[in-house]
Formats: structure tokens, C-alpha cells, sequence
């Protein structure tokens, strides 16, 4: 049976800043969860619909005392553990009150949270993008609501030859879309590699007013992506012609890591975890300023495409035939994989 989403994963949920001692709330494959720290700072995870008559627990006046959640309807009390400990007009608390928890783990800057059978949480893998959160390494980052189904984020993250089209001025120049791709799948991995790399390309402003590059620039483009939900683009800048040395090391170029979270809300909905680390101009806070406001910028050309795109796809009959060429094979290997994946 094929079902909206991929069943048994990990998903990013949030960033870990975005939890605290608060009452958050975020869908997350059609399921509301709710999230807060408890007092000894751990992130509980748990279905955000109090037993009692489904007052969301996220809502005003539902509030915390301690590390107990106050429903704000009738007063419903519940534990860390999602169990209640507290009803109003009786002593004994029903045995079935209790709310359904979800397995959480924080790593690399994202609060992840696992959709299935709680069970299969602990030998499932929960892909890595350590750079969000290791010396050495500047980052920014934010999230996107799209409206639009995580299919088309893929889609477009897995072909980025729309650089040049959709995002000229910024990230586009005319030697992304001309130079042809590679693409590997190592299914015993779970991963798909698309390879894009430039010898002699246009440095866009995205690069030139963060590296201080002004000539041309040797650009590659390596993506790595772990179905169904984390994408890593590992990107190299250098001046043309400089290439790593044979030892591995690679003084002379800047380096950033691309990481989107493709978290799906709704079968149409999806929230778009993007961020930038980089290697260079670690303390610079205007290259800071300027990668955020300019990758944010990218992200909502991209969120403004796919918007409209959902509109379409919706509106059309099931079955339509696509055209694919070249540049689409990474995006075509993803969907098959997820297609498996969903059973
Ligand atoms: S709905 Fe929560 S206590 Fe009644
Ligand atoms: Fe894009």
C-alpha cells in the first residue's frame, strides 16, 4: 500500500534553539506534536490532543507547571512521559489517559523526531550533517513554509541546473545549467550522489561577496542525498585551476555545506529547513548577514516556483506524463528509492 509518507524515519522537526521552555508545536507528517524541554533541559516529543476532548495542549491558556503540561480546556494534566497524572473532579485518573510519545534525539542543530512504530526508532539511521554544529564551521540557517508536496523540494534540490533560470544574479550563472551531471546510487548506503563540477565558471555574487573571489572560479557542486528527508550539497570554490592537493587537503579553496531539511507537514505541505556553513571568514558577521539574507532569498525563489507548481499538479488528473532528460536522473533515482521506501 503507498501511503503520503515514508513510514518509520527520522525527520527533522526543529532547531534545537527553537525549544525551550515553552509549549511548541509543529505538524509533522500529518501528525501534531508537541514539544518542550523539561526542567534538566531533555525534549519531549508528544501528540499535541489532549484525551480528554482534543484541546490542542499547544494552545493557550494550556500551559507548563514544572514538567507537567495543563491542558487549557479542563485541566488534564500530563507527565514527560505523556501519562496523566491529573484529572478534574475525581481522584482516580483513567488508566488509558495518556498521550502517545514520539522517540526524540537532538544532533547537528536539529530536534529529530521519528514517525512509525516507536519501536523501530533506536536501529533506524538518523542521517548526519555534523557541520551545523563543529568548530570551524559559521553557520545560518532558517526554515521556509512551502506549499507545496516535499516531492517537488527534492525535485528541485536533486536538479539544480534551475540555478541558472530561476535563480540568475544570485547562485545562477550560465555554467551550471551548460555542464553535465553525475549521478551514483549506492542503494546498500541509501544514497544519491549527483556531481556537478565546473573548471572554469562565472563566480555568482552569492560566492563573490562572501569569498572575495573576483575572477573566474573553479565550482563544484557534490550532492549527497539521503532519502527521504536530508540533502547535503557540498560545494568548493576556488580560483580556476586550483585543485585539492593529492594528500586531501585543500588550503586554497572555500567551503560550504548546503543542508535542507525536506520535513513533510501535510501530503501538500512542507517545511523547508535550510542552512549555510562555511570554513572562511568564521567571525566576518556582514558575510554572515549577507549569506542569510541571500540564501534566504534563493530559498523563497524557490518556494514561490514550487507554490505555483502544487497549484498546477493538483489541479491535473493522476498520471500525467512527464518529460525527463539528463539533468533529471538524481531526482528520478530519489523518487525510487522513496517509492520503495514507502512500500
Ligand atoms: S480537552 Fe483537555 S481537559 Fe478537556
Ligand atoms: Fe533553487
Amino acid at each position: 500500500m503507498t501511503t503520503a509518507f515514508v513510514p518509520n524515519q527520522w525527520y527533522v522537526a526543529a532547531y534545537t534553539r527553537e525549544i525551550g521552555r515553552e509549549l511548541f508545536t509543529r505538524t509533522v507528517c500529518g501528525e501534531s506534536i508537541l514539544f518542550w524541554r523539561t526542567a534538566d533541559g531533555a525534549v519531549t516529543a508528544m501528540s499535541d490532543r489532549c484525551v480528554h476532548r482534543r484541546f490542542p495542549l499547544g494552545e493557550k491558556p494550556s500551559h507548563l507547571v514544572g514538567d507537567t503540561v495543563v491542558c487549557g480546556y479542563h485541566g488534564f494534566t500530563y507527565g514527560a512521559d505523556g501519562v496523566c497524572v491529573a484529572v478534574p473532579g475525581q481522584a482516580r485518573v483513567p488508566r488509558t489517559a495518556r498521550l502517545r510519545t514520539y522517540p526524540v534525539v537532538e544532533q547537528d542543530s536539529f530536534v529529530w523526531v521519528f514517525i512509525g512504530e516507536p519501536e523501530r526508532a533506536a536501529a533506524t539511521r538518523i542521517p548526519r550533517a555534523p557541520w551545523l554544529d563543529m568548530p570551524g564551521w559559521t553557520v545560518v540557517s532558517g526554515m521556509e513554509p512551502l506549499a507545496a508536496r516535499a516531492s517537488l523540494l527534492v525535485d528541485n534540490l536533486l536538479d539544480l541546473s534551475h540555478e541558472t533560470y530561476l535563480h540568475g544574479g544570485y547562485i545562477g550563472t550560465p555554467e551550471v545549467a551548460e555542464t553535465p551531471i553525475t549521478t551514483e546510487v549506492d542503494e546498500e548506503a541509501g544514497i544519491v550522489h549527483v556531481s556537478r563540477r565546473m573548471a572554469d565558471a562565472a563566480c555568482p555574487p552569492f560566492y563573490a561577496n562572501s569569498t572575495g573571489l573576483t575572477g573566474r572560479i573553479t565550482r563544484w557542486q557534490d550532492i549527497e542525498f539521503t532519502p527521504p528527508c536530508l540533502y547535503l550539497l557540498h560545494s568548493r570554490i576556488a580560483p580556476a585551476g586550483v585543485l585539492p592537493n593529492d594528500d586531501g587537503t585543500d588550503p586554497d579553496a572555500f567551503h560550504v555545506e548546503v543542508v535542507y531539511a525536506i520535513t513533510p507537514e501535510t501530503a501538500s505541505t512542507t517545511h523547508d529547513f535550510w542552512a549555510v556553513a562555511r570554513d572562511f571568514a568564521l567571525d566576518d558577521q556582514d558575510v554572515s548577514d549577507y549569506l542569510a539574507a541571500s540564501n534566504r532569498t534563493v530559498v523563497l525563489q524557490d518556494v514561490a516556483a514550487l507554490d505555483v507548481l502544487e497549484q498546477v499538479i493538483s489541479g491535473e488528473p493522476d498520471g500525467y506524463q512527464e518529460l525527463s532528460i539528463n539533468i533529471d536522473t538524481g531526482g528520478l533515482a530519489a523518487r525510487r528509492m522513496i517509492a520503495r521506501m514507502r512500500g
